[in-house]
């Protein structure tokens, strides 16, 4: 900072600082300012103001030496004098404060004297505040946070906004500090351990806060999303789906066996075998052309970790009946309610789980399909269909359909649907169509304008 400007500075920090005490001829000292924090770097000044002393004032730094005036070797930290209307005003003035000048710094004139404390901090600074890890089911991992700061951080380690408590942790985690060093230790690591984990940095002194978030992945064996038995059904010359569900890291790869007379047979990976690019799931398009292929399927998943496998017992089970009459009960612009009647089916109630008659399975739900009608072509184009929506048994046997697209006319179809499959369709007659629901909602507005005109008027 080139001169006038530190004097305008101090000028301008005077103004507010320096209280206006009497001069009653008293020696008066006094330093004017509160112990403080300061960054490191921070330029600042110090006031210490004199009146009627026959001594100099001066500063003295936390180890006793005298604080000299500025000079071509004394340029970041020095004082200065000023002589005011009945006093002298000694500002201590650092331009780029250091870690090393926090202490006890004096302002004296013979036996007079004040005392005032600085602390100079440096606030911790994270270059990656995201960091990803890969861990080994079994094995431990290492997370470290380095926390460099003045004064020393605190350092918390946090799991799903719950601080870890190591001693209580049962030597699952460890916690340890080395210089600027945070660790936090998990043991014997498995696929729970799997998230975020966070070291929270707080210097309390310096207002300062900041965190860094480490991602955990762990290494392990499937996981099944299903029961290691699955009992199914199936419908003769119809496609039954079987999924099999597994979680594990790396993805796993998933292998289906035919199981006949205590032999398994792989299942070649043709077009009948469908696995997700995720490894997430995989799913077997079965196809029951006669008895001879029920019976047991096993999906075995696995990777480097291990594998495990699901057995599904597939038997023969009856196409539900379709619905008998469907009606339109309700209709606006983003959706379609329908009353569905099917009077052959036994409709599953919640809570009531899945008929156990392989002959008579419960319906647990319909679905829906819709294509656009278009003028001039009468027939139906399923291929043009929107997604199936399937819904699950109501109880009031009302279905609403949607989100549609308004102002349009469909053609409409829905089937039936227990756990071996579907019914086949029953068409919706006639075409049901979604209203415009903008235009609707002017003449709502409309409506209420009149209404209120006259309400007013008579
Ligand atoms: C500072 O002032 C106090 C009285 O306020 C006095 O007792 C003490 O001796 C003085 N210290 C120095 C180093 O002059
Ligand atoms: C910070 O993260 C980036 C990206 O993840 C990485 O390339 C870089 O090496 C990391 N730097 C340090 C100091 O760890
Ligand atoms: C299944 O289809 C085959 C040939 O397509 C046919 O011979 C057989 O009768 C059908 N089975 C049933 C139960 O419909
Ligand atoms: C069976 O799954 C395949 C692959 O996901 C899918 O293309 C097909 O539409 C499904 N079939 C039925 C009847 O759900
Ligand atoms: C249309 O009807 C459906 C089903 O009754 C309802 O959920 C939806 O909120 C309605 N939408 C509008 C815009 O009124
Ligand atoms: C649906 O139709 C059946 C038979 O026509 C009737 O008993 C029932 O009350 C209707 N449900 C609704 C919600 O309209
Ligand atoms: C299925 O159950 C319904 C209602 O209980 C009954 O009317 C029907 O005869 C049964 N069908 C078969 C094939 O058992
Ligand atoms: C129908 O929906 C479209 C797009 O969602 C919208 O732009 C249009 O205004 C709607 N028309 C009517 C009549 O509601």
């Amino acid at each position: 900072m080139p001169w006038p400007a530190i004097t305008l500075f101090i000028a301008a920090a005077c103004s507010v600082a320096c209280e206006e005490v009497v001069n009653d001829g008293e020696p008066y000292l006094h330093v004017m300012a509160r112990p403080s924090v300061f960054n490191v770097g921070e330029r600042r000044a110090i006031f210490c103001q004199g009146r009627n002393l026959k001594d100099e004032i001066n500063w003295y730094s936390p180890s006793g030496v005298v604080v000299k005036e500025r000079s071509s070797l004394n340029s970041r930290m020095y004082v200065e004098r000023k002589v005011e209307e009945g006093g002298v005003l000694v500002p201590l003035i650092f331009h780029e404060l250091k870690i090393a000048d926090s202490g006890k710094w004096t302002c004296k004139s013979g036996e007079y004297n004040e005392t005032i404390e600085i602390i100079v901090g440096s606030k911790v600074k994270i270059v990656n505040r995201t960091e990803n890890k890969i861990g080994e089911e079994g094995k431990s991992i290492k997370m470290d946070c380095e926390a460099k700061g003045h004064p020393m951080p605190v350092v918390q380690w946090y799991r799903n906004q719950r601080p870890i408590n190591a001693e209580k942790s049962k030597n699952k985690y460890v916690i340890k500090k080395k210089g600027d060093l945070y660790t936090l230790e998990i043991k014997d690591l498995s696929y729970e351990d799997i998230g975020d984990y966070i070291c929270k940095v707080t210097q309390k002194a310096l207002s300062h806060y900041l965190d860094k978030t480490i991602t955990l992945s762990v290494k392990h064996a499937p996981i099944l999303r299903t029961y290691e038995t699955v009992e199914t059904y199936a419908i003769f010359n119809e496609t039954k789906n079987i999924t099999c569900s597994a979680f594990a890291f790396p993805p796993p790869i998933y292998e289906w066996l035919r199981t006949k007379e205590s032999y398994d047979y792989s299942i070649p990976e043709d077009d009948i075998i469908f696995t997700d690019k995720d490894g997430t799931y995989s799913v077997l398009s079965l196809r029951v052309r006669s008895e001879e292929d029920l019976g047991q399927y096993k999906c075995k998943v696995s990777n480097n970790k291990g594998s495990k496998t699901v057995i599904f017992d597939v038997s023969l089970g009856n196409k539900p009946p379709p619905p008998d009459s469907v009606v339109l009960l309700k209709a606006n612009g983003s959706a379609l309610v329908f009353n569905v009647t099917c009077s052959e089916c036994i409709l599953q109630k919640e809570e009531e789980g899945v008929s156990p008659a392989p002959e008579n399975l419960t319906v647990i739900g319909f679905q829906f399909q819709l294509t656009p009608a278009s003028e001039g072509y009468p027939e139906p184009d399923w291929d043009a269909a929107l997604e199936i929506f399937s819904l699950d048994v109501t109880e009031d046997s009302s279905y609403a359909v949607g989100p549609l697209p308004n102002t349009t006319t469909f053609h409409a179809r829905v089937r039936s649907l227990n756990i071996a499959g579907y019914s086949d369709w029953t068409a919706i007659k006639p075409n049901p169509s979604t209203t415009a629901h903008a235009v609707r909602t002017l003449a709502t507005a409309f409506l209420l304008v009149l209404t209120l005109f006259a309400t007013w008027y008579y």
